[in-house]
Order: C-alpha cells, then structure tokens, then sequence
C-alpha cells in the first residue's frame, strides 16, 4: 500500500481527481469503479472542472458504483443513483448507457445482487474509488464480511447508520439495507484509490495502516492488494505521525 499525506481535504481532492484523469487519458475506455458519501465530492468536483475544461472525456469510460440503499427509490435525493448523478454524471459526458449502480427496485434483492456481480465479473475495473466507513467498511461491507464475499444485500450497522444520520432527517429514515459490492469484487480492481479525510477517520486509519488485516476490520484487506494508492489529509493522518 502506497500511502500518500497531503495537507487538507482540497489537496487530497485534487490529487485524487488528478490520478483518475490520468487513468483515462491513458486509457480512454477505462472502467472505473466509483463510491459515494462525503470523501469523494471534492474529488467530483475537481473531475467536472477538467471535463469543462477540455482536458478528459468520459465518452469511452464504463463506470460501476459501489453501493446503494435499500427501500428508498432511486429517485430520493439521498440514493446514490441521485447523488451520483448530481454530483457527477450530469456534468460530464459519460454516456448513460455505460453507467453502473446496483439497483435495489423489486422484490428480488438477490436476482439484483447476482445481475450485478455478473456484470462485474465480465468486466475488471482498472481503478476503484473507495472511502472508508468509521468502522472500516469500504462499499457497505461491515466488520466481519468474509474477504470472499461477492454482491450481497446487507444489514447495516448502527455506526454506518449512525455516521450517515446527517443526510438525512432523522435516523428512522436512513435504510436498514443496501446492495454492496462484495470485498472480493472490490479486490479484483486492478488499481485501488483509498481516500481519508478528517478527524472522524483518525482511529480508521490507524487501523488500515497500522492494524492487523482482519474481517473485524474490512479495509484492512487493501494491505493483501498489491496496487492499493492511499490519500489521507494531515488530520486524518494525525494518530500515525
Ligand atoms: C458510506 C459509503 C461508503 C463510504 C463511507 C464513508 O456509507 N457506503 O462507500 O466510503 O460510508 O463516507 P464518508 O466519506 O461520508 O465519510
């Protein structure tokens, strides 16, 4: 694992943006795997601002989420087919048709977690985004998922649901379930861009870098990786100097 310190959350996004603009222009029918929450906005941001500017194209790039909620349509402003696309797709020429978000629609969440893991075992993703969950999930893959699992429906835990409270009303609102990635799906990437940011990820980093690899510990699995870039701000890193 590669690990990078930069000094502040604008820093990290930007050199987070910068290393997925080099992906593409390397290879421009890249297949990136993307991620949701907070960490990533920036990084959004800094992509969009590249895009306007004539410097890459998404027209070749097959993209392919995470995660997504359960219960909640892909049409409610804190699904991550809506987040994703407000904060990314819109402003960028991706075509729509090379878009990929597990859907959570119908009654037969295993025929969708078993459509979507088809699809990513026909296609390896060359660079995955990732956060990291305070409890060290990455996707929604919580303490104690086997390294082996594949796309799954899960039970959330009370932290995940917890950290995820403000964005939304009240924590009665915020799902009991999603439809994740598995660990094993997330290890195929070729490449791993982890991101960390801010005094509330001081104990999750400590424990990706410093701690033993673990199931208790889902993100610890990025040290058996062997391409795994991590960015971390300085306040994030601030347990490790
Ligand atoms: C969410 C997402 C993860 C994300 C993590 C951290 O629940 N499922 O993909 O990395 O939690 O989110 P944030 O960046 O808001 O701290």
């Amino acid at each position: 694992m590669e690990v990078i310190v930069v000094k502040d959350y604008q820093e990290l996004s930007k050199v987070a943006a910068e290393i997925i603009i080099e992906e593409v222009k390397k290879n421009p029918n890249a297949i990136l795997g993307l991620a949701t929450g907070g960490t990533p906005l920036g990084t959004y941001e800094n992509i969009i601002n590249a895009y306007k500017q004539g410097e890459v194209s998404f027209k070749g790039v097959k993209t392919f989420n995470l995660d997504e909620y359960c219960g909640i349509d892909k049409k409610h402003p804190q699904s991550y087919y809506h987040y994703m696309h407000e904060n990314l797709f819109n402003h960028i020429d991706v075509l729509p048709e090379n878009i990929n978000i597990p859907s959570t629609e119908g009654n037969d969440l295993q025929a969708q977690c078993d459509k979507y893991n088809e699809l990513l075992n026909q296609n390896t993703i060359d660079l995955q985004l990732l956060g990291i969950g305070g409890n060290g999930h990455i996707g929604f893959n919580e303490p104690g998922t086997p390294f082996t699992q594949e796309t799954f429906v899960v039970e959330l835990a009370e932290k995940t649901r917890e950290d995820n409270k403000r964005f939304f009303n009240s924590i009665d609102e915020v799902p009991t379930h999603a439809i994740t990635m598995g660990i094993k799906n997330i290890i195929s990437s070729k490449k791993i861009l982890m991101l960390i940011s801010g005094k509330s990820k001081v104990d999750a980093a400590y424990n990706l870098i410093k701690g033993p690899v673990t199931e208790e510990f889902p993100a610890s699995v990025l040290n058996n990786h062997p391409n795994t870039i991590v960015i971390i701000d300085e306040e994030a890193y601030s347990k490790l100097k």
